[in-house]
């Protein structure tokens, strides 16, 4: 952010650094068969940059529909909504897809890897949507599978790996393209709490080696005891958000 920036321009405090997603009054409404269902119900807030920011709430509070707006793989029904400094309502279909290609990157609770592809296919698939030059795109996928501890099971297929080892391949896809902002949607759900501490503090490392924005979905205990910014939502409001 410009140091000349006027305070008065910040609706945040002074020391709270800029925000990487941006809510004002945004509804989102599904329809289904005429059947409305109100997920989101007008919410406004700010998730600063740079840090483990947790969306806390009980099943079917609304927490996977606001990743999915961030993320833009869905659009808000009304409101506006700014990701990584650009007003995302405002871009087409294809300028959306550029987008998210190029700046977020998602971790989900049930790991969503491709099972045919081996652990080394599925790190470097972001980069073949990138047309990242194959001598470069072989030496980030191997640095990225030794950084979450799998270079010796990078010729494994998703069914022959654990939980945590899928949850890490999952990590490693994520981060492979340098993402500005990494979205997961109850990351330690499906995982043993072993396995989740160990998952958890390997996005403590990746968070203090690149500068990447983190927000989760969660209701783990363990998981928002590392929140730097927790945003409670119930019944699809926002409640008072803790720093
Ligand atoms: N595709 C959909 N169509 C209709 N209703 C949906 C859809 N997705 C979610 N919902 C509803 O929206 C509300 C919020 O769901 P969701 O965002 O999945 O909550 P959470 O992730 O916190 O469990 C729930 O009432 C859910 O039933
Ligand atoms: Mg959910």
């Amino acid at each position: 952010m410009s140091a000349t920036m006027s305070a008065a321009a910040r609706p945040e405090t002074a020391a709270a650094p800029p925000p990487v997603v941006r809510f004002q009054n945004v509804v989102k409404t599904y329809d289904e068969d005429g059947l409305k269902v109100e997920a989101i119900r007008g919410v406004s807030f700010a998730i600063p940059k740079g840090r483990f920011s947790m969306i806390v709430g009980p099943s079917g509070s609304g927490k996977t529909t606001l990743l999915n707006l961030i993320g833009c793989i869905d659009r808000p029904t009304s409101g506006a909504l700014e990701v990584c400094g650009e007003d995302v309502g405002t871009l087409s279909d294809d300028q959306v897809t550029d987008f998210r290609s190029r700046n977020i990157a998602f971790v989900f609770q049930t790991f969503n890897l491709f099972p045919v592809l081996t652990a080394y296919e599925n790190v470097e698939y972001p980069l073949l949507l990138l047309r990242v030059p194959s001598a470069e795109r072989r030496a980030r996928t191997l640095a990225m599978l030794d950084a979450v501890g799998l270079s010796d099971h990078k010729d494994h297929r998703p069914n022959q790996l654990s939980g945590g080892q899928r949850q890490r391949v999952a990590i490693a896809r994520a981060l492979v393209k340098h993402p500005a902002l990494v979205l997961a949607d109850e990351p330690t759900a499906n995982l043993d709490t072993r396995t989740g501490a160990e998952i958890i503090s390997l996005l403590r490392k990746v968070q203090l080696e690149q500068s990447v924005s983190f927000v989760f979905s969660t209701h783990d205990p363990q998981l928002i005891s590392h929140a730097e910014d927790t945003f409670p939502i119930r019944d699809g409001i926002l409640l008072e958000a803790r720093r």
